[in-house]
């Protein structure tokens, strides 16, 4: 019998997940049924969002990994066997498989993860379905053009900047007309900011971080749009100007800490700040997306105005130890895929 490799949840992440949180193992390659499509996994993307998957005590989001349950997570796949009259061999499709080397899905059946979507090969490199043309690309469409109502000449501010949500919200930003400064961890994060096309960056591990984004937004911050939450928030809030919107997209530093976190309980500035600058601040889902952001980003990328930068860690086994890095520092550029196998 033909075996694979799949990575199982070995224990709630108490925090940030470990790589000893997940466990590596074999299991036979599944066989597709009446109206099943068997899928090679090409591509993982290891997205923030899988955190919520995986608390011990669902608080928000709908999927919820057990214990010994093979990691839930979006994939890129080639369809080699189908039972499905929709799918042939040869289809490359996106759809949320996990990390295994190979799944069966059944369109027909599929749950709220919906049946896989096809991904069209000729318009960009397929990987690019689990980022800049994917979910992640629809998230900062949707936060920049219908939450943040993006203007010209505005000034913008991304958290997460180097991340695959922020970079491509920052160059709709750019698209539109905005000036657009991004906020990242360390120098060399920085740096690649400014040389894909940012106007200016800030590092939020820097101690002089307030400083560095005072200097790169002089007459203060229009739109924020956050991917971050806790103190990097908190810094920018103080220079937003007055009436600015701030378009909620992610608080990645409160994945992992419940409903509460540890404290200390920053809600009484952050209500002063709210009140004294007259904020506007709406939260939003890239699921919201309509058709419209999945066209206007191939438009954009066909038409060379979108980049999709991505870094990329090699086969399954990487993923756990690359996913834990998302949380706890990594010198990575653009969207982090797994590359799992090659499409032959
Ligand atoms: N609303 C929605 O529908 C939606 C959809 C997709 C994603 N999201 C959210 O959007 C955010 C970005 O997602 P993404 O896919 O772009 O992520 P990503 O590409 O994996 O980038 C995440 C980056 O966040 C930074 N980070 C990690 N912990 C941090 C902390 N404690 N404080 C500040 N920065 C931290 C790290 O970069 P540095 O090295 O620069 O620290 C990390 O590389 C996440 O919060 C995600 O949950 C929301």
């Amino acid at each position: 019998m033909a075996t694979m490799k799949q990575v199982a949840l070995a224990a709630y992440p108490q925090g940030n997940p470990r790589p000893e949180d997940f466990r590596i193992e074999d299991a036979p390659v599944p066989e597709p049924g009446e109206g099943e499509v068997l899928l090679k996994t090409l591509w993982l993307a290891l997205d923030p969002l899988i955190r919520f998957a995986i608390d011990e005590k669902p608080l928000t989001g709908i999927t919820h990994v057990a214990l010994g349950e093979v990691m839930y997570g979006p994939a890129v796949s080639l369809v080699v066997k189908s039972n499905h009259p929709d799918y042939a061999p040869g289809d490359v499709v996106e759809g949320r498989t996990g990390w295994r080397e190979y799944a069966v899905v059944a369109p027909d059946r599929s749950d709220y993860r919906g049946p896989p979507r096809k991904v069209d090969p000729a318009l960009a490199p397929v990987q690019t379905a689990l980022g800049a043309l994917g979910m992640p690309g629809e998230t900062a469409y949707v936060g920049m053009i219908d939450t943040g109502r993006v203007q010209a000449g505005e000034t913008v501010v991304l958290s997460a900047a180097a991340g695959a949500v922020g970079g491509v919200a920052g160059q709709i930003g750019k698209l539109k007309g905005a000036r657009v400064v991004g906020i990242a961890g360390g120098p060399e994060k920085c740096a690649a900011l400014l040389e894909q096309g940012f106007d200016g960056a800030a590092d939020y591990k820097a101690p002089d971080f307030a400083q560095q984004l005072a200097r790169a937004c002089p007459e203060g911050i229009d739109l924020y749009f956050d991917n971050v939450g806790g103190e990097v928030t908190l810094t920018v809030m103080a220079q937003m100007k007055r009436g600015g919107r701030m378009a909620i997209c992610g608080f990645i530093a409160y994945h992992g800490v419940g409903m509460e976190g540890p404290g200390p309980d920053r809600l009484p500035g952050f209500f002063r700040m709210l009140n004294a600058k007259s904020l506007e601040i709406r939260g939003f889902a890239g699921m919201m997306a309509g058709p419209e952001a999945r066209t206007s980003l191939a438009a954009w990328y066909r038409d060379g105005k979108l980049a999709a930068p991505e870094a990329v860690v090699e086969g399954l086994e990487a993923a756990p130890a690359a996913f834990a890095g998302v949380f706890s520092g990594n010198s990575f550029v653009g969207k982090l895929l797994v590359k799992v196998s090659e499409p032959t």
